[in-house]
């Protein structure tokens, strides 16, 4: 597999996870040290942290649906402090860049964490989660081309780390935040988040999980992933990190030729840990083949 670099980061390969779908310690604590000797991804990402601790969405938070699930798992974390406290040491003994993925619910905040976690100098590159209200103006950041420029200009000036800006799928035009936010300095932009979604309680008809809602993800979601990362990339000049329902090495070259420069592996790894190495491996198989054969070969 022949290495990227991503906003001037060098990786061994294009495969990162999806945040929070695969925690580095727990999976230490199951697999031990062989996990770093094999690690499953070129960067790993954190999951997402907030200014303040989370105790997450009561339960039940997973669902189950065909070829996918809903999570409304909620964002627990130990909040900032707690974050850099105890976790940036042990998360930096992977053999590959770190990203830390945050959260802010004000721009203020998304200030305070990304010059907190910026400074840090275990961290590579820093990942903005939009997809959550701003308190100031009740609008989903990530939903509106506005609210993303506000929120990546004021932030901006508080790190020379690179900054990718995770985008939703749930906003009515993608490429018009991911424009907004290259336009206002981020560096790169991810794509999709979950989309929003809900499942009832078979006996009842009430809302399944603990949150009401939550977000679909898995093979379910692909093609609608696959859409937005072709237009956001066709969009803007910046790299395109590409994820939502990767579970094969085709699922991540469709990605690559629709234009991402990287992906994402998220909720296969809920099935197989090992999965992004085995995408991975896929993947180089499927370049090394595709390179020298005319160009309508069937893959
Ligand atoms: C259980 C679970 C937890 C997630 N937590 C986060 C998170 O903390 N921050 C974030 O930006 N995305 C989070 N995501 C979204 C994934 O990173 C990814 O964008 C999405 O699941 C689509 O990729 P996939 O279909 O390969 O899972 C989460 C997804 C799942 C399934």
């Amino acid at each position: 597999m022949s290495g990227i670099s991503l906003c001037g980061v060098s990786l061994a390969g294009p495969v990162l996870n999806g945040s929070g779908t695969f925690d580095v310690i727990a999976a230490r604590r199951a697999f031990g040290d062989g996990l770093l000797e094999r690690f499953p991804f070129h960067a790993y990402v954190s999951k997402t942290i907030t200014l303040e601790p989370r105790r997450g969405n009561p339960p039940p938070r997973l669902w189950e649906t065909p070829a996918g699930m809903i999570n409304s798992i909620g964002l627990p974390n130990k909040g900032l402090e707690g974050f850099l406290a105890e976790d940036p040491p042990r998360i930096a003994e992977v053999p590959v860049p770190l990203v830390v993925s945050v959260m802010g619910f004000s721009r203020d905040e998304l200030a305070t964490l990304v010059e907190a976690v910026g400074a840090r100098e275990e961290v590579a590159l820093i990942e903005l989660n939009v997809s959550c209200p701003n308190v100031e103006t009740g609008l989903i950041m990530g939903a509106d081309p506005g609210e993303t420029a506000r929120a990546v200009e004021r932030l901006r000036p508080f790190t020379e780390k690179p900054l990718i800006v995770k985008l939703t799928p749930n906003a009515t035009d993608p490429s018009a935040v991911a424009g907004a936010a290259e336009d206002a300095g981020a560096d790169a932009v991810s794509l999709v988040n979950t989309l929003k979604g809900m499942a009832l309680h078979p006996r009842t008809g009430e809302p399944w999980l603990g949150g009401r809602t939550g977000g679909v993800s898995g093979p379910a979601i692909r093609a609608i992933a696959l859409e937005q990362v072709a237009a956001v990339s066709a969009a803007v000049r910046i790299p395109v990190v590409g994820m939502g329902g990767i579970a094969s090495g085709h699922d991540a070259a469709d990605f690559l030729a629709a234009g991402a420069a990287a992906i994402a592996v998220g909720t296969e790894s809920f099935i197989d840990p090992a999965a992004g190495r085995r995408i991975a491996a896929e993947l180089a198989a499927i370049e090394r083949v595709d390179a020298p054969v005319e160009a309508n070969s069937v893959r």
